[in-house]
């Protein structure tokens, strides 16, 4: 087998999104492994997730450092000891910036090298509480969906405004809560996560003028 494509996976939380990958990635034919995980939170529970799969894990709270630049300076040294390929965002509520993106940005593929993973369409809906805006619970968006999206994206300078990799529909049920809603989306951000990354390590993924096209096998 070629050599597996080599993520770090940036966190906040919980970590379920890492789980799944994680899973995936007990695979033997899955053309990917996680090498090292950080959190910008020291309490985030994919942490002890990592941990528990052997895998290198790093807390780096941001309130640490003077300013965003020299703590994004710090996750990058930190993480590009492991020759890594994609830099994977799994609920990291944190703003990446320019020099991120561009470190990690990937040659040998000509394709950008940090991915993220939003409840929501992001043409519709940027930042945090995808599942809220899809309830209507939010001011940008009074009214409840009927469906809303999961979407996994390149990572750009922008707030969740890179070009759109794939997207899955998740129906949005009349009595639905915030949690019966999250709990449904997170069923299939694990299963769309870990096949975008496999596309990514299969060179199944074409950019062109910011455009994704799949290639199929
Ligand atoms: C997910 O809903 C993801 O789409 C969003 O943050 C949440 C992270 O959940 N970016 P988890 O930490 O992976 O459980």
């Amino acid at each position: 087998m070629e050599r597996k494509l080599r993520l770090a996976v940036l966190i906040s939380g919980g970590g379920s999104n890492l789980q799944a990958i994680l899973n995936a990635c007990e695979q033997p034919e899955y053309p990917a492994e996680v090498v090292v995980v950080a959190s910008n939170r020291r309490s985030a529970h994919g942490l002890q997730r990592a941990r528990s799969a052997g895998i290198p894990a790093i807390a780096m709270p941001h309130k640490d450092y003077p300013d965003r630049s020299s703590h994004e300076r710090q996750i990058i040294s930190e993480i590009e000891r492991y020759n890594i390929d994609l830099l994977v965002l799994a609920g990291y509520m944190r703003v990446v910036t320019s020099v991120m993106i561009d470190r990690f940005f990937n040659r040998a593929k000509s394709l950008p090298g940090v991915m993220n993973i939003h409840p929501a369409d992001t043409r519709a809906y940027q930042g945090a509480h995808g599942y809220e805006y899809a309830l209507g619970l939010l001011p940008e968006n009074p009214n409840r969906l009927k469906q809303t999206w999961i979407t996994v994206h390149f990572v750009d300078a922008g707030v969740d405004t890179g070009p759109i990799i794939y997207q899955a529909p998740v129906p949005v049920k009349p009595n639905d809560t915030i949690d019966t809603l999250r709990d449904r989306g997170l069923a299939i951000e694990h299963q769309i996560y870990p096949l975008v990354i496999q596309w990514y390590a299969e060179n199944r993924i074409i950019l062109v003028s910011d455009q994704v096209h799949i290639r199929s096998v």
